[in-house]
């Protein structure tokens, strides 16, 4: 079902270019696009451009109808990583196999070029972005969410009365699971404005999709913590039980959190039966996020 061009924007070469186009356009000074450059376009795996870009083609538009909305969520999301790394926060110096930003350029300049991605993820949008109605606010409210996850699980402050396990639950769901659910929310609003007929449940069974793969995301990075060298991940290991963090691994052990890896996997399957064979892509993303290793 899926087209030769939409295979071919789905890959993180093609994201790469275009986001590498659009960063050269502002015509900043070398050291903030340099900075920025660093931070966007190193290795990564670009998961939700291309899982927008899925969920666009699984409501029957064509990939690159969501490219720029992905690109905006991989602003976010670099953005998030940037600041995430910082001394304040996780304090990490390798990032994607090479020293994180703050390492790389300064902190001062890993603060300024955060801010800046997280401001043009939204340039990006009003600029280049279909007109889906929904979009800024998507992104916004996913922002918020990440934002909301980060301080719970770098400061607390949730509700004393929920469990260690209903914590950490809200805590990956916002952190990680709130931009993985705009990515298939925003990949639907693209194809829909695109022409395409997504099925009328399509927004409902792809946010039930997301939120349960959102989850399995999270939960598997923690497994990588705990089970990964920091070669292999390319970023530190073991990192989360000496800094104190709520993890699926450290409250249910790692059988524990690879039995519920399996249930939110299994989930994430089922709520995609209205999307048909179209849906191709979208599987088997949950089958690479269950088994990968990095
Ligand atoms: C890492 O995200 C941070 C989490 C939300 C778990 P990714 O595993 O998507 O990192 P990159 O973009 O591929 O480096
Ligand atoms: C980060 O979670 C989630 C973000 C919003 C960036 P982690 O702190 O577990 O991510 P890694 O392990 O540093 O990539
Ligand atoms: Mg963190
Ligand atoms: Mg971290
Ligand atoms: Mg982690």
């Amino acid at each position: 079902m899926v087209q030769p061009d939409d295979a071919s924007a789905m890959t993180p070469e093609a994201v790469d270019r275009f986001l590498g186009d659009f960063l050269r356009g502002r015509g900043y000074t070398a050291n903030l696009h340099d900075a920025a450059a660093y931070s966007a376009l190193g290795q990564g795996k670009r998961f939700r451009p291309i899982l927008c870009m899925q969920a666009c083609v699984a409501c029957g538009g064509a990939a690159t109808a969501a490219m720029a909305a992905g690109g905006a969520l991989e602003l976010v999301h670099c953005f998030s990583l940037v600041h995430d790394d910082l001394p304040a926060l996780d304090n990490d110096d390798v990032r994607r196999g090479r020293p994180t930003l703050h390492r790389h350029a300064g902190e001062a300049m890993a603060i300024l070029a955060g801010d800046l991605m997280l401001t043009l993820a939204f340039s990006l949008l009003a600029e280049r972005a279909s007109t889906a109605p929904g979009l800024v606010r998507e992104l916004a409210v996913a922002t918020e969410g990440m934002i909301l996850g980060q301080v719970h699980d770098t400061l607390g402050g949730l509700d004393a009365a929920l469990t260690p396990l209903e914590r950490v639950e809200r805590i990956h769901a916002n952190k990680t699971g709130a931009l993985i659910v705009a990515a298939c929310r925003m990949g639907v609003a693209c194809a829909a404005a695109s022409g395409a007929a997504p099925p009328p449940d399509a927004m409902e069974a792809m946010t039930r999709y997301a939120r349960s793969l959102g989850m399995l995301f999270q939960v598997t990075d923690d497994l990588l913590d705990v089970t990964q060298t920091s070669e292999h991940v390319g970023k530190r290991t073991g990192k989360d039980a000496a800094a104190g963090k709520l993890t699926y691994p450290g409250l249910l052990g790692v059988e524990g959190a690879r039995e519920a890896a399996r249930r939110h996997a299994a989930d994430a399957h089922a709520a995609l039966s209205t999307f048909g064979e179209r849906a191709e892509a979208l599987h088997r993303t949950v089958k690479s996020v269950l088994e990968r290793t990095r």
